[in-house]
């Protein structure tokens, strides 16, 4: 047998969303910057080995080529190699509801390619090639708190996942359907349909510098003042758009009413969410028991799971 690579990257949270492209569709660079968490516990792991044609599968499935095709020809290009590759990922959470796995499935993919390539690329090197996979892939190369500018080709790390031992992000799962809708092709549709969109980037231009100097400071308060003001006007261009997007379900602003209550009460307690009806809590520790005793009482029925800030990728050859 050939040689095997194998890759662990977890998901990348955006507490300051990217939703949309620069320039339209083709290089996929974004179009607005988004401050993020890479969380511990969950992952994609990869396994890759030299094939014939690339062929990849996902929790079992065999995926639709095209999807990967952009990104295996840019592997080819920036290391060199001519190499075909044969994929095997799993996801020990949820796969496309909202819960980020293109994040951590393109950034686990590209340090996987890449190390069987044989290239010797920088962690800024692959964080640009799991762009082209997913715009939020380019983040969960590293762990801890990343960025990723707007028009900027690769993420950095702003804090790694010691910084703020105390942040808790609490994930919780409406549905484990998949959804209708990639954000891939939604936030293209907003793009060119949403009456909305020009503002929505112009805004998060403003929003992102506070939100980072919030996070610099660990002032949660101000963090999640901000990140709430980021995923509702990046909903808001959605709801605009024509025919409009709306990946919410009932549950959805249940949860988000909860938070309120919670804050009411005191509690620092503060919700995002992505291109699914998934609801994600952040908080500090202290604030986790009032969290979990409004879940189990308000939304019995729905699982969640705990993470704190968990590391980047990590690539190895199999023996
Ligand atoms: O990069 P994609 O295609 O996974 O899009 C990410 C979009 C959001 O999750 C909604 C926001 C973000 O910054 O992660």
């Amino acid at each position: 047998m050939g040689r095997r690579m194998e890759s662990w990257a977890s998901p990348s949270l955006a507490l300051i969303k990217y939703w949309g492209k620069a320039r339209g569709e083709g290089i996929n660079l974004p179009a607005t910057p988004s401050l993020a968490v890479t969380l511990e516990g969950l992952h994609t792991h990869t396994v890759v080995e030299e094939a014939s044609e690339d062929h990849v599968v996902l929790d079992g499935k065999v995926q639709n080529p095209q999807r990967f095709s952009d990104f295996f020809q840019r592997v080819r290009s920036v290391t060199g190699s001519s190499l075909r590759f044969k994929v095997e990922s799993e996801n020990n959470f949820a796969t496309a509801a909202g819960l980020a796995s293109s994040s951590s499935g393109f950034a686990a993919l590209a340090g996987a390619c890449v190390a069987l390539t044989g290239a010797h690329l920088k962690e800024e090197e692959i964080s640009s090639l799991a762009r082209v996979g997913s715009g939020s892939a380019a983040r969960s190369i590293w762990g801890g708190f990343t960025v990723l500018p707007a028009e900027f080709p690769c993420a950095y790390q702003v804090a790694d996942e010691n910084f703020w031992p105390d942040f808790r992000v609490v994930l919780v799962t409406v549905t484990d359907k998949a959804k209708d809708h990639s954000s891939r092709d939604a936030m293209e549709h907003t793009r060119t349909t949403s009456p909305y969109y020009g503002a929505w980037v112009k805004d998060a231009a403003s929003v992102f510098p506070q939100a980072l100097e919030a996070l610099r400071a660990r002032d949660l308060e101000a963090l999640g003042t901000l990140a709430r003001l980021s995923y509702l006007r990046m909903f808001s261009s959605m709801f605009a758009a024509d025919p409009p997007v709306i990946y919410w379900l009932p549950e959805s602003l249940g949860l988000i009413r909860l938070a309120e209550d919670l804050r009411k009460k005191g509690h620092g307690v503060w919700e995002t969410m992505d291109a699914g009806p998934q609801v994600k809590f952040f908080c500090e520790a202290k604030d986790l028991p009032a969290l979990e005793a409004s879940l189990k009482s308000g939304f019995p029925g729905l699982n969640y799971r705990t993470a704190r800030p968990g590391p980047g990728l990590r690539v190895r050859e199999l023996p």
